[in-house]
């Protein structure tokens, strides 16, 4: 496996790939990998013959009283388990080498659905989010790129950008990768205290019962009041809780697949899920 920190190394690694028209295969991450990062790098494995991880703290989608400076940088660690599970190519570039060179006057607004959920809450994330995965994109020019479906809204907008500017690439959602209690594994997951780690699977657990619910005939509506109160009861403090299409639409009732999604904080630490429900007839 090689790393290169730089755009032009990463190039000339690339570039016999694609030469002899290999199939690239590309997955963005901030590092602090976990089996949730590791399980995109497998399903790249499966459909691409040369493997691109970024690992890149980027900036410029953490809001001032964000956690950027603290974010867990293990590039060491996170180099072991990509060799381990078979990544090609490492592209852990510094912030100067992504934003440094020059100042930077275009912004990439995804519109609609970026107002919506933790849009509302972490304004500008997800514009940080479409620049720094269209410079990756053009940095790497993959043919297939794995996002994780535990970031639910960030895989619709990286979706709509690629369908709306015509980006040759193939986006790829990858199921949630859950702890053995549920929990839906994040780097962010490290900030918690012991005690808030054990109260944490709250949130799947709130989820599950909703789906058991929903299909027993309960009222969409009164079901997010249930999860609203299994997690204040638990010690969170909700940011959201609500329901949409798949297609990120609102939905007051269930008569359609829907899409449950929560964000809430336990202590300092902010933590999200989803649940996709089917539609039974
Ligand atoms: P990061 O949080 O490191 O996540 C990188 C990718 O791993 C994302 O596609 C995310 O959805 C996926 N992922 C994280 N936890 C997962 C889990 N438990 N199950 C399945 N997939 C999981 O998301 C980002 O970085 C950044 O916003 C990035 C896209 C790299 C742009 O900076």
């Amino acid at each position: 496996m090689k790393t290169e920190t730089s755009i032009q190394g990463l190039s000339a690694s690339l570039n016999p790939a694609r030469s002899a028209r290999k199939i690239i295969g590309f997955i963005p991450t901030m590092g602090n990998l976990h089996e949730g990062h590791l399980n995109l790098v497998r399903e790249a494995r499966k459909l691409c013959d040369v493997v691109v991880v970024s690992i890149f703290v980027n900036p410029i989608q953490f809001g001032p009283n964000e956690d950027f400076d603290n974010y867990p940088r293990t590039l060491e660690q996170d180099s072991h388990l990509l060799a381990e599970v078979g990544c090609d190519i490492v592209f852990a570039p510094s912030v100067e080498q992504m934003y440094g060179h020059h100042p930077r006057l275009t912004n990439i607004r995804v519109g609609e659905i970026t107002n919506d959920l933790c849009g509302l809450q972490r304004p500008g994330h997800f514009d940080g989010v479409a620049v720094v995965v269209t410079k990756l994109f053009n940095i790497v020019q993959p043919n297939y790129a794995f996002f994780g479906q535990k970031d639910y809204q960030q895989l619709a907008v990286i979706k709509q950008l690629v369908r709306d500017l015509n980006m040759p690439i193939e986006v790829i959602g990858v199921p949630i990768a859950r702890a053995e209690d549920g929990l839906a594994l994040s780097s962010r997951n490290g900030y918690l205290s012991a005690e808030h780690r054990q109260i944490a699977p709250v949130i799947y657990q709130s989820l599950k019962q909703a789906e058991q619910d929903l299909h027993a005939g309960k009222a969409l509506l009164d079901v997010l009041t249930e999860i609203r109160m299994q997690l204040t009861q638990a010690g969170f403090v909700v940011d959201y809780v609500e329901a949409r299409t798949p297609m990120l639409q609102k939905s007051d009732q269930f008569d359609q697949d829907i899409v449950l999604f929560v964000a809430a904080k336990i202590g300092n630490t902010r933590l999200i899920d989803n649940l996709q429900i089917k539609h039974i007839l």
